[in-house]
């Protein structure tokens, strides 16, 4: 069995504010997306990359993976993105060579993802599981609010689920690859992740334990965290 890894990488990065594409921001000196590559090839598992670049970028981050050396267990391969998510990694997919039987999807805006987080997805679809996700229990109570609502206006509030069964998700999402194929082959509704595609598939998907570190970044706010993980990790 062989592991592959692609790595959504296309976005703009809207919520980051103006500025380069997200995933070449730079955190620590180094691009995002170098950290997000370098979190996956630490897994000794992890044997292929497929990086997912902005559209007009593949050139840029095929020179910048060039001049980052990674370990030698660790290939990479650089494709151009989509207009969403789900099509990058549709993309990604597309770009897959036979050998690999279990694909990870990973997005560039988590670069601080543990090694142990992504071996624990690995094993857990080594182990069978179609697919599998990690996931942290919530800390604020979630809300749902009336799709109605009227802009502007306070939102009414139609249900709360109860928190202790629900989980925020993270990625690497991990899964077998013909399910993963299958699942970005029927589902056409946009989905935000790719494990729901699975789920609609009628499949079951598995929650093992994620990480704090493997927060997605996506406001300004979350660069000053990703900053601060860093430092204390050179400490
Ligand atoms: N992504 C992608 N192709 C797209 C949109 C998103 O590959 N057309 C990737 C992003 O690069 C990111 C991951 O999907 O690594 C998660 O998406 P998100 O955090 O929403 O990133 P952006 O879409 O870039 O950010 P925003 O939604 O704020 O614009
Ligand atoms: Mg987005």
């Amino acid at each position: 069995t062989r592991t592959a890894v692609v790595i959504p990488a296309a976005g703009r990065g809207v919520r980051l504010g103006p500025g380069a594409p997200k995933a070449l921001r730079a955190l620590g000196g180094t691009p995002m997306l170098i950290h997000a590559v370098r979190a996956m090839a630490a897994s000794r598992r992890v044997s292929l990359v497929v990086v997912v670049a902005p559209p007009d970028g593949a050139a840029e981050v095929k020179s910048l993976l060039d001049a980052h050396a990674l370990p030698e267990w660790t290939d990479f391969l650089v494709v151009p993105g989509g207009e969403s998510r789900q099509e990058s990694v549709r993309l990604g997919l597309d770009a897959l060579p036979p050998e690999y039987d279990i694909v990870l999807v990973h997005d560039a805006a988590r670069p601080l993802v543990p090694a142990d987080t992504v071996d624990t997805v690995i094993e857990a679809v080594r182990e069978g599981a179609p697919a599998v996700v990690p996931a942290l229990p919530l800390a604020d109570t979630v809300k749902q609010v009336d799709p109605a609502a009227v802009p502007g206006e306070p939102e009414p509030v139609v249900a709360t689920p109860e928190r202790a069964r629900l989980r925020a998700v993270q990625t690497p999402q991990g899964f077998d690859r013909e399910t993963l194929v299958r699942a970005h082959g029927t589902v056409t509704e946009n989905v935000t992740d790719d494990a729901s595609m699975v789920e609609q598939l009628g499949l079951s998907v598995v929650v093992v334990p994620g990480h704090e570190e493997a927060f997605k970044v996506t406001r300004p706010l979350d660069l000053v965290l990703a900053e601060a993980v860093l430092a204390r990790r050179r400490l």
